[in-house]
Order: C-alpha cells, then sequence, then structure tokens
C-alpha cells in the first residue's frame, strides 16, 4: 500500500545520506547489542515506545556530521530491545516553527497510529533581536512515514505560567489515561532554574496547562531537561536531566546531571511531594534516560550513552552515538533500581565460572576475557581493603573498578583506556556490601562498560574507546578477597 505521508526533501535528502554513507566497516565498529547512530551523530533517545508490537527508539540525529547540528529523529525498531533494524530517518527540520531543529521528544500508540510529540525549535527577528522559541508539535506516523499536523504547535509558552522561558520549553513526555492525554516539559521558571509543568488533553490538538510537577528552585542544577514522569511500585518518579549542576557528595556530579524524585502524587492535581532524590546512573556517560512500558508491564529506561561536556570519539570513526542496554526499573526502599531487560540472557554464549578463588596479586582466570560480556563478580572476605577489577587490558591500556571498602567507594577510571584528551576520566559512587558481599555486574559491548551494583542499587556507565583488541580482564586485591565469578560471553 503506498504511503499517503509527504516526504519533505529535507528528509529524503537525509535518507538517502544515510542510506548511502553507512559502509561495512562502520558496521563492525559498532557496538551489537546497543543501538547505535547509523551515521552522523546521535543524542538523547526519543519517542521509546511500543507500536505494533515492535519497540521503535528514536534519537536526536544529525546524521551529516559526528557533531550536533541541524536535529533531525533518526529511527531504529526492535523486537527484544537488544538487536535493532535501523530505519530511515523520520523527522527533518523542515516546517517554519521547528527551523532550528525537532528537538527531543516522546510517543506512545494511538488508535493504529503511531503518535509522535516533539519539540519544534525556530528563530525569529523580534524588535531587532533574534530570539529562539521552542515549541511542542505533533507528528502522525505509521511506524515508517510521519506527517506533522496541519495544527502545529500544539503546546506553546504561552501556556505557561508568567515569568516562563519561551526559549527553554522542551522534550514532552506523553502518556494515556483512559482517554486522557497527559504530557510533562522541561521548562524554566522565573527564577531561572527548572519545572516541569504537566499538560492535559482530550484529542491531542487541544492542551491545557495542568500544574507544575516540580520545580528546581536552583537547587538542583539549572535548566532541567528531558523529563519522564510514571508511576511504579506505589511512588510517583520523576526523571530529569539537570544542567549546570554543581557536584555534592557522592551523589551529584558538575555539569549535566540525571536525577530521580521519588515520592507521592496526586493523579488530580499532579504535585509531586518529594521522598527522595538521587541522581539515575553514577558513570561518567549518561543523559536524558526516557522510559516505555512493555507488552507484559515492565517499566524500562534507555538513555544516551555519552555526555555532553566530556564528549569523545575516536578521530577515525564517522558515527558518534550509542544508547544504553534498556534496563527495568523498579522502585525498592526508596531507591531506583535498575537492571538490564532479560531479553538479553538470549544473548548468552559460552559461560564461564569460578567459585571462591582467593585474589591477592593481580590475576588472570583462564577464560575470564571480552570485550562483549555478562560479568558478575561477587567479592567477600573480612582481609582486604581494596579490590579491583582491569577491564579492556593489553600490555598498554585498561579501565578500572575499584572497591574501597572502608570508605565504601566505588571508582571507575578510564585515564588509562587510551584517550589522549585531558578530561574527566575517572567516577566515584557509594557502595556498601550486602549480606557479607559486594556484587557487581558489568556489562561491557566493545565501547561500553554499564555496572550495576548489588542487583541495580546503583548503575555506572562509561565509555571507553580502547582499541577493541584490549580483551582482557585481570583481578587484584590489597590484602585476600574470596570472588566468584560467572561470566557469558554475548553472541549473535
Ligand atoms: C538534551 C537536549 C534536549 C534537547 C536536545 C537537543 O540532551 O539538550 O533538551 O531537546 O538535547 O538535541
Amino acid at each position: 500500500m503506498e504511503s499517503r505521508i509527504e516526504i519533505s526533501e529535507m528528509l529524503k535528502r537525509a535518507r538517502s545520506y544515510e542510506q548511502k554513507n553507512v559502509t561495512e566497516e562502520m558496521e563492525r565498529q559498532k557496538p551489537s547489542f546497543h543501538a547505535c547512530v547509523p551515521v552522523g551523530w546521535l543524542n538523547d533517545p526519543n519517542g521509546f515506545s511500543v507500536y505494533q508490537g515492535k519497540y521503535h527508539l528514536f534519537y536526536q540525529y544529525h546524521p551529516y556530521d559526528k557533531v550536533w547540528g541541524p536535529m533531525h529523529w533518526g529511527h531504529s525498531v526492535s523486537e527484544d530491545m537488544v538487536t535493532w533494524e535501523q530505519l530511515p530517518a523520520v523527522l527533518a527540520p523542515d516546517m517554519d516553527y521547528d527551523r532550528a531543529g525537532c528537538f527531543s521528544g516522546s510517543a506512545l500508540e494511538y488508535k493504529g497510529k503511531h503518535i509522535l510529540l516533539y519539540t519544534g525549535v525556530s528563530e525569529k527577528e523580534e524588535n531587532g533581536e533574534k530570539n529562539v522559541r521552542q515549541v511542542q508539535c505533533l507528528a502522525v506516523g505509521d511506524g515508517i512515514d510521519y506527517q506533522k499536523i496541519e495544527g502545529n504547535p500544539v503546546i506553546t509558552a504561552e501556556l505557561l505560567p508568567e515569568g516562563s522561558s519561551k526559549e527553554d520549553f522542551r522534550d514532552p513526555k506523553i502518556w494515556r489515561e483512559g482517554d486522557t492525554f497527559y504530557a510533562v516539559a522541561g521548562s524554566r521558571s522565573r527564577d531561572g532554574s527548572g519545572q516541569i509543568p504537566v499538560f492535559v488533553s482530550k484529542d491531542l490538538k487541544e492542551w491545557k496547562f495542568l500544574s507544575i510537577l516540580d520545580q528546581c528552585r536552583n537547587e538542583y542544577g539549572k535548566m532541567w531537561e528531558c523529563p519522564d514522569f510514571f508511576f511504579l511500585d506505589q511512588k510517583a518518579v520523576l526523571l530529569v536531566s539537570p544542567q549546570d549542576m554543581q557536584a555534592e557528595g557522592l551523589e551529584f556530579h558538575c555539569g549535566n546531571g540525571t536525577l530521580c524524585v521519588i515520592g507521592t502524587c496526586g493523579k488530580e492535581e499532579y504535585v509531586m511531594r518529594r521522598e527522595a532524590v538521587q541522581s539515575v546512573d553514577y558513570g561518567l556517560d549518561f543523559y536524558a534516560p526516557q522510559t516505555t512500558v512493555t507488552p507484559d508491564g515492565r517499566r524500562v529506561m534507555v538513555a544516551w550513552l555519552q555526555s555532553w561536556d566530556n564528549h569523545m570519539v575516536p578521530e577515525e570513526f564517522r558515527w558518534s552515538g550509542m544508547m544504553t542496554i534498556p534496563r527495568e526499573l523498579h522502585v525498592k526502599n526508596g531507591r531506583l533500581i535498575q537492571n538490564p531487560v532479560r531479553e538479553l540472557e538470549q544473548y548468552y554464549g559460552e559461560k564461564t565460572e569460578y567459585k571462591n578463588v582467593s585474589v591477592q596479586e593481580k590475576c588472570q582466570l583462564e577464560g575470564i576475557c571480552g570485550r562483549q560480556i555478562d560479568m558478575t563478580v561477587e567479592v567477600r572476605g573480612q582481609e582486604y581493603d581494596k579490590f579491583k577489577i582491569y577491564l579492556a587490558m593489553n600490555e598498554r591500556f585498561c579501565s578500572t573498578v575499584t572497591y574501597d571498602r572502608r570508605e565504601g567507594i566505588l571508582t571507575f577510571d578510564r585515564k588509562y583506556s587510551g584517550d589522549r584528551r585531558d578530561r574527566v576520566h575517572s567516577r566515584d559512587m557509594q557502595a556498601e556490601e550486602k549480606e557479607g558481599k559486594l556484587k557487581l555486574r558489568i556489562l561491557m559491548d566493545k565501547y561500553s562498560v554499564e555496572i550495576f551494583l548489588n542487583d541495580g542499587e546503583r548503575a555506572m556507565t562509561s565509555l571507553i574507546y580502547t582499541e577493541e583488541t584490549a580483551s582482557m580482564i585481570a583481578f587484584e586485591a590489597r590484602g585476600k578477597a574470596e570472588v566468584s565469578i560467572c561470566k557469558f560471553n554475548l553472541i549473535k
């Protein structure tokens, strides 16, 4: 059946570019189990949703260069959130209201259609000044082609409380309850810091302002980007990505961070009553998480596996950007729990296991190596104060995960990973033993390291661009530690 959706010249150009420019060499470089850009630049995950039984994941996309540029939406699809197929790009900045970019947004399935709600950015001359405007727009599609609707934009800053910024108003996250649609967005309030307005609509086209769900009040960074809001395990959960954070203990680092607010929220007034606030992830490269619900009811989150200030990409690559492994979420004891989607287990290849090995000096264990692995390490004992795992190691390079038992700190360090730039290479997070052991699950997919502590109590996600042949793994203890290891190779 022929699609009646019109494709602009600008979008056609992007589609033809991505088709012609993805080489076998690039495909070989890319991760196997993580969604990735076909060519060029990718940032935030957008429109993570289930449509006609498949997972769709869109992303902020600039096909023509491996740095940020005029934002398009790229598109990938998956049956299991682990193997992703690239589809043609879906949005290009081709309308007056989105000429300066189709920024982040979200999606849902409704009456057989795939609905995208995204931010249109434009630059307007007003009183001799160039002003940026951000508005929320709708595009409706069939899983391949998407039409921006005639009535765009559907939500403008005019709806916001007085004093709110018209420039910083973006990243709508839409959901439906019965016959009512809701959306939250990132916005900047009169005090210059973030706020999260909630909007409501019956028909997706006319929206009303409902409430301010939560606001920053200059406490957690400045502008709040990419909000997501949902109920999970009897709690209300707000995820946001603040800009301009200042470091705070082991919880928050400087710059762009991620925040998870856990609390309660009435479904009439949509105002968050905070009970706990934490970072979503404690690694070097994790931003703009977005969630969806699987057909069997799991709340799953995916994020951009990269950071703004520390962005890195090897010179020889023509692509930059991948997503984290999608993670199943729960709330337990006032904290966000996250673990890789269970579908990953379908890709388990050879298993190598060691029980209660005594580790002292730096040592390697036969069969424990690889760059595409899912490895769980359990560390026990009273006779050690530091335990270290060397990853992606060869004679020259390595990245390390170190547990300082006295301090209760886990450190990821990639300074010897081969990078040539003077950027942040190491990050700490709080870590404690549970029932007498420290449990680390480490997921590697060529250039990414995702660490899950104690069954998902904390996560730490970072990039390493160490040459792929560096695949040794070693263990070391100061003192003597009892270590159990279970490693699966991930294969396709
Ligand atoms: C977050 C962000 C969003 C915006 C997009 C632009 O990383 O700044 O707020 O929509 O990236 O690409």
